[in-house]
């Protein structure tokens, strides 16, 4: 029999049904509360306790640390899949056969160009542009040389737009980089896979040759794949919210990349490092910022701790954090503040402030410290997460756009003045 939830209101009581997905999670179907009820509605500041939509994409269990895309661990997928496999996976429910990966990737490479007028709208950015606020523009910008409007009950035109997405994307990031460092705009090399391009195209200097390091290459795919999903955070309700307007692909997926550009969501990874040169800058002194980061009266935050759902470890900082020994093993680079994260995590996690609140490291604690040794600079680590986190947004939207879902607009509980009469400018 189905499970239903009662609620006992003004002395009356309303049943309302109770959904399962299917890892067991429940849900009480609330659309008809405020029609039942007559005006009830839920509160819910920062939708800390409503799912806004049911997904097959992504699952996580915050309580035990697990992420899965389409049912594949996350552990997995980051060991085993290249990045291009798992933004099949996100988008189209399946792992690809070879032949369909193949077909995907020369799909996409056969849409890389972007247009020439394009680079008129990047000259106009001052060099020192933050990377996220040109990329968001970016995005939108190429709305005017590529239709918007996807129609969504045809596969052909949502391939074609989501493909489009994906070529152009790699580029906009790689000509952002290199406007803000002066150098020449490249289109890469389509005889290179996704991530050995993306490399090319952000790292060729003009009078060299690029030969792609297969330890940077590995690094970042990982990287990509950790990032690409994660339901429903703040950019990826943003971009199912844009979307359900009927927005187009990109116009949500460039709200999308606003949404990320906060501290408090992607772009923790750049704070973080901002945060650890900060520490390394004033002598080391990791105590120091932790009490800081306790004490109410100041505004500090450990960068990189914490998080909504995940409550006892964080599965993607976790395989980041042993990347990073990885690589910089590999790499051959001795990093600091490396040193200092470790430091960090290692007081917080005996420290009953971080342990009560069950504050971890998350994926943005340590993922800078490999952009970093990978030579990106600093100001592009929110960029890159976007790059990571596209296959995913776009996934979303594709759900919630097959899915027909009706239009996002949640209600509110005014607290506002009560009706009064206009005050004349000379009377006030
Ligand atoms: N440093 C110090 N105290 C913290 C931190 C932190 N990083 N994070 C949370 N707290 C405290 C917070 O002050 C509150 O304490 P109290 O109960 O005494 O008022 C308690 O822990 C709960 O915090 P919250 O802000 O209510 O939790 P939230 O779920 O609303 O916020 C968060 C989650 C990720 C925004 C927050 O933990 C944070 O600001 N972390 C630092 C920024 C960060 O690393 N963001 C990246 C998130 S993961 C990647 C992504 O989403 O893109």
């Amino acid at each position: 029999m189905s499970k239903t939830a009662i609620l006992e209101f003004d002395g009356k009581k309303y049943e309302f049904p109770v959904t399962e997905g299917t890892e067991g999670e429940v849900a009480v179907k609330i659309d008809k509360l405020r029609g039942e009820t007559g005006g009830l509605i839920t509160l819910d500041p920062g939708y800390k306790n409503t799912g806004s939509c049911e997904s097959a994409i992504t699952f996580l269990d915050g309580e035990k640390g697990i992420l899965r895309y389409r049912g594949y661990t996350i552990e997995e997928l980051a060991e085993k899949a290249s990045f291009l496999e798992v933004a099949y996976l996100l988008i189209f429910g399946e792992l690809p056969t070879q032949e369909k990966l193949d077909r995907f990737y020369k799909d996409i490479k056969g849409q890389s160009h972007v247009d020439e007028e394009m680079k008129k709208i990047l000259d106009g950015f001052p060099k020192s542009a933050h990377p996220m606020g040109v990329l968001s523009s970016l995005t939108n910008a190429l709305i005017a040389f590529n239709p918007s409007s996807v129609n969504v009950d045809s596969e052909e035109d949502m391939y074609k737009a989501i493909v489009k997405l994906l070529a152009k994307f790699p580029v906009l990031v790689a000509w952002t980089l290199r406007k803000r460092q002066g150098q020449p705009l490249d289109y890469g090399d389509g005889s290179l896979g996704y991530v050995e391009n993306i490399l090319k195209m952000m790292f060729k200097q003009p009078h060299e040759t690029y030969e792609v390091d297969p330890v940077v290459a590995a690094a970042l795919n990982k990287l990509l794949i950790l990032h690409a999903d994660h339901e429903q955070n703040c950019s990826t309700s943003t971009v199912r919210m844009v979307g359900s307007s009927h927005a187009g692909l990109f116009a949500s997926i460039s709200a999308g990349i606003s949404a990320l550009w906060g501290p408090l969501h992607g772009g923790a990874n750049q704070a973080v490092i901002e945060m650890l040169e900060g520490i390394k800058n004033d002598g080391g002194d990791t105590h120091k910022y932790m009490e800081k980061a306790k004490d109410k009266n100041d505004p500090f935050r450990l960068m990189g701790f914490g998080h909504r759902v995940y409550k006892n470890f964080d599965p993607r900082a976790r395989i980041i954090k042993k990347a990073a020994d990885d690589v910089l093993g590999k790499l051959g680079v001795e990093d600091p503040v490396l040193d200092i994260a470790k430091g960090l995590e290692k007081e917080a996690l005996e420290d009953s402030y971080f342990v009560d609140r069950k504050l971890y490291p998350n994926v943005d604690f340590y993922s800078g410290i490999i952009y970093r040794a990978l030579g990106i600079p600093t100001e592009m680590f929110t960029v890159m997460f976007a790059l990571g986190r596209l296959p995913g947004w776009i996934s979303q939207w594709r759900e919630m756009r097959l899915r027909k879902e009706p239009i996002g607009r949640p209600r509110q509980v005014y607290i506002g003045e009560n009706q009064r009469a206009y005050v004349p400018m000379d009377q006030r």
